[in-house]
Formats: C-alpha cells, sequence, structure tokens
C-alpha cells in the first residue's frame, strides 16, 4: 500500500512538471516544490557498475537511451555535468566503442533553453536557434563536441516502478581521445550543474538531489540516485567549499601519513570519478614520496620500473600477491578537512587506496604528480583512493560524505541496507 501511494506522488510529480511553454519559472517553481524536511521525494536509483582500477583502469554503469531503449557503457564522471554519447550523427570522428553509435532522434534541445545556456560560460551566441552546440574538454586533453537532444532513459526506482524521464544528453560526433581515453560509448556526468543527469532527475521531482557510488576493490560496485539506499547516521560527512563550487570540493585539505599531519597542506582537493588515480600537486606528491620512501629505507624492499604509467613500483624478494605482503613496509594515508569552527574531518585512504600490485609483482605508488599532467594546483581524490566506501555528494545538505562499505553488494530495495 505504501509502496502505491508513493508511486502515485511519483506520477503526479511528473505530470506536473511537464510545464505549459509559456509558464515562468516562478509559476513551475510552486508547482513542484517538495518541503525540504520530508523524506525522500520517492526512491532511488540503482545502477551497478563494472571494472576496476587495475588492471582495467576504469569503471563504468550501463544506461538504456531511446526508444526502443539501447544499452550504453558510460564512465560516471563526478568531475563533469554532461552526459555524452557517441553518435552517429553521422560521426565526424569517434572512437572505439563497445555498441553501435547512439542514433539521435530529432528532439533537438534549443539554444535559449536554460539547459543549453549552463553549458556555456558567459555571453552565449545561438548561431542556430534551433540547435544547441556543446564541447566539453576533459583535464588529460581529451574532449567530445556536439548537439544537446531531448531522450528517454529506462531506469528502475528501488521502489520496482520503471520510469523513463526525458532527459538532455549530448549526441557527440567529434572526439578527441586523450591519454586516459576508454574505450566506452560516453561519459556519465555526474557533477552538480544544471546538465548533470543528478540535476536533472530531481528537477523533474523523481529523486532528492544526492548522488554516490561505491567503487569494490574487487572490482565492479554500484552508483545510486536518491538518498534512501544509505543510513545516513553513519555518514561522515564535510560541507562542500562555498569558494569553488564548478565542482564536489570539500576545500582546502592536508596530508595526514601515519596517522601523523604532514604540513602538506592548503591542497585544495575534488572528489573525481572520472579519474582511476588519485593526484597531488607537485609539492605534496614529493613531500608523501619523500614520507614513504624514508619508511620503506632499510626494508627488503627496492625500486622497480615496472608499468609506465606508474613511476613509483617496488618489489620485494619474492613477488607480492596482494596488498596484505606489504602490510609491514607502508603506512595509512588521510585526507584532513576543516569542517567549520576547529572541528576536523579525515578521508581514511587505507594502503589499498593509495597502493597497487601490478602484474609483475611489485607494489606501485596508485598517487601521481597533478602538475605533470597539468592539474595545476587541484588534488583530487581518483576511483583508488575511493574504493570500498560509500562516497555521497548531497547536493541539497550541501556535504559530501563517506561510510565505509562493502560494494560488492547493490542495494536492492529502499530499506536501508548499511
Ligand atoms: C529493471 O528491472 C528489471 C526487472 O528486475 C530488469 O529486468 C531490468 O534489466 C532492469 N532495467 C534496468 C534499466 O535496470
Ligand atoms: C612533478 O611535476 C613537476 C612538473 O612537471 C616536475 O617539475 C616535478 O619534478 C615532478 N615531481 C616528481 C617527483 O616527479
Amino acid at each position: 500500500m505504501k509502496t502505491g501511494i508513493i508511486v502515485v506522488l511519483c506520477f503526479l510529480s511528473l505530470a506536473l512538471i511537464v510545464p505549459p511553454s509559456s509558464a515562468s519559472d516562478d509559476r513551475r517553481q510552486k508547482w513542484w516544490k517538495w518541503p525540504s524536511t520530508g523524506k525522500s521525494i520517492c526512491s532511488s536509483v540503482v545502477l551497478p557498475l563494472y571494472g576496476n582500477v587495475y588492471p582495467q583502469g576504469y569503471y563504468y554503469a550501463q544506461i538504456n537511451i531511446g526508444h526502443p531503449p539501447r544499452p550504453y557503457f558510460v564512465d560516471p564522471d563526478t568531475g563533469s555535468d554532461l552526459t555524452w554519447l557517441q553518435c552517429d550523427a553521422p560521426c565526424v570522428h569517434c572512437t572505439q566503442a563497445p555498441h553501435p553509435y547512439y542514433r539521435p532522434n530529432n528532439d533537438l534541445v534549443p539554444c535559449k533553453d536554460p539547459l543549453c545556456a549552463s553549458l556555456h560560460s558567459g555571453d552565449h551566441r545561438c548561431d542556430d536557434p534551433n540547435q544547441c552546440d556543446y564541447e566539453v574538454e576533459y583535464a588529460d586533453g581529451g574532449s567530445s563536441l556536439g548537439v544537446l537532444v531531448n531522450d528517454v532513459s529506462l531506469l528502475n526506482l528501488t521502489t520496482g516502478v520503471r520510469i523513463t524521464p526525458r532527459l538532455a544528453i549530448g549526441c557527440g560526433y567529434d572526439q578527441i581521445p586523450g591519454p586516459s581515453y576508454q574505450p566506452l560509448d560516453g561519459v556519465l556526468g555526474l557533477g552538480k550543474g544544471k546538465t548533470g543527469i543528478v540535476s536533472q532527475l530531481h528537477s523533474q521531482g523523481l529523486i532528492r538531489n544526492v548522488v554516490g557510488h561505491c567503487f569494490s576493490s574487487r572490482g565492479g560496485g554500484f552508483l545510486f540516485f536518491g538518498d534512501d539506499v544509505y543510513d545516513s547516521s553513519r555518514v561522515i560527512s564535510t560541507p562542500m567549499s562555498r569558494d569553488y563550487r564548478k565542482h564536489y570540493s570539500p576545500g582546502y585539505g592536508e596530508v595526514i601519513y601515519g596517522g601523523k599531519a604532514t604540513g602538506l597542506k592548503n591542497l585544495l582537493v575534488i572528489f573525481d570519478s572520472g579519474s582511476s588515480y588519485t593526484y597531488l600537486s607537485s609539492q605534496a606528491y614529493e613531500g608523501l614520496l619523500y614520507l614513504i620512501t624514508k619508511e620503506l629505507s632499510g626494508k627488503p624492499i627496492r625500486e622497480a620500473v615496472d608499468d609506465e604509467t606508474l613511476p613509483f613500483c617496488w618489489k620485494g624478494r619474492k613477488p607480492f600477491r596482494s596488498i596484505r605482503d606489504v602490510k609491514k613496509y607502508f603506512k595509512p594515508v588521510a585526507l584532513s578537512f576543516s569542517n567549520g569552527w576547529r572541528s576536523k574531518t579525515q578521508f581514511e585512504i587505507p594502503l589499498e587506496g593509495y597502493l597497487l600490485i601490478s602484474s609483475r609483482g611489485s607494489v606501485c605508488l596508485g598517487v601521481l604528480n597533478g602538475t605533470e599532467v597539468g592539474l595545476q594546483n587541484f588534488n583530487i581524490i581518483g576511483d583508488i583512493s575511493m574504493q570500498d566506501k560509500m562516497v555521497i555528494y548531497d547536493n541539497e545538505k550541501q556535504t559530501i560524505g563517506w561510510i565505509p562499505a562493502n560494494c560488492d553488494n547493490p542495494p536492492r530495495s529502499n530499506t536501508i541496507i548499511f
């Protein structure tokens, strides 16, 4: 019975948000403003994840788009907003993809749509009022150029209800792959901007404006939209930065090594699921490297040249099989964030969160030099450091939170599992 009521509310809200085109924004708000103290609007969406940090180098989710729905594998990226698919529009330059390229319908997002404006900074010119051209460029230099279209996405709510919201997505017909390019159909934009999928689902009254992920160190995991798949009383959280709002950032942090403050601080940190490794800006990177190598001196472990993408590796007398074999050589790391007046929150990074065992049995540092790859002063917490935790980006409370978790089993219903 309870589910039934929620379902009715859901579709009621769906019907209400389809606004007559003349409706002003103010009038629309009146209709679908939900009490912010209420429980979740409806439910959540949970998507299983596939892939791993090493050796594959990325995680991906399946989304189903179009009518009839077709599957696409996409990279869940909290570092960017726009969801786009390699697109047969026709394609000028596409990369290898697991599925046939997306074929757009004729439902173009017009240039003056607010979603289009949010993709362009400042004065945005409409060359053609009927279409919205976009270009996204990623930190590694890769890019996608295309046009925004509306299409339906098939999603299951945790209540068991199937929904087919209409979403604006990019039809990417010209991609330049960067060095960390992944052979996928596209990107799933989980950023907090208007075009982000969470923001779009939220503005249709379907979910609360919350997104999270759980990457398993054994590979796979899950992604969720909405807030009813975790126990909020167990979440460790820190406010999102008010100064740096473009990405999910807790502001400035300090590196803690083996439980001790290191003085490597004032590091502007971003949580970015689109990055497999963690990056520190050169000073902090060199500082951490110094602490690690100091700790290793006199131990039966020496530097090894192993994987070309991972510049620092060490081997022992015998090949290492798991992180357990190197527990006695390394110490845990953490990032500490100021959490208001005098209080601090620590994001713990156990050995599994910054080291990995290469295919040759060496232990390699999964933290890289951000300055070297052009990240300037940004410090990025990548997938490796977020494994075995639910990481929750709560755009309603403006917090980033996490809970240690077993990410192997996606929650199936809206009962609290963790
Ligand atoms: C939705 O749930 C049905 C039934 O459990 C399942 O067969 C289907 O694959 C799910 N679809 C999506 C898009 O997750
Ligand atoms: C990190 O990158 C910067 C910029 O390329 C470089 O100057 C520095 O030597 C690098 N540090 C290490 C330890 O590789």
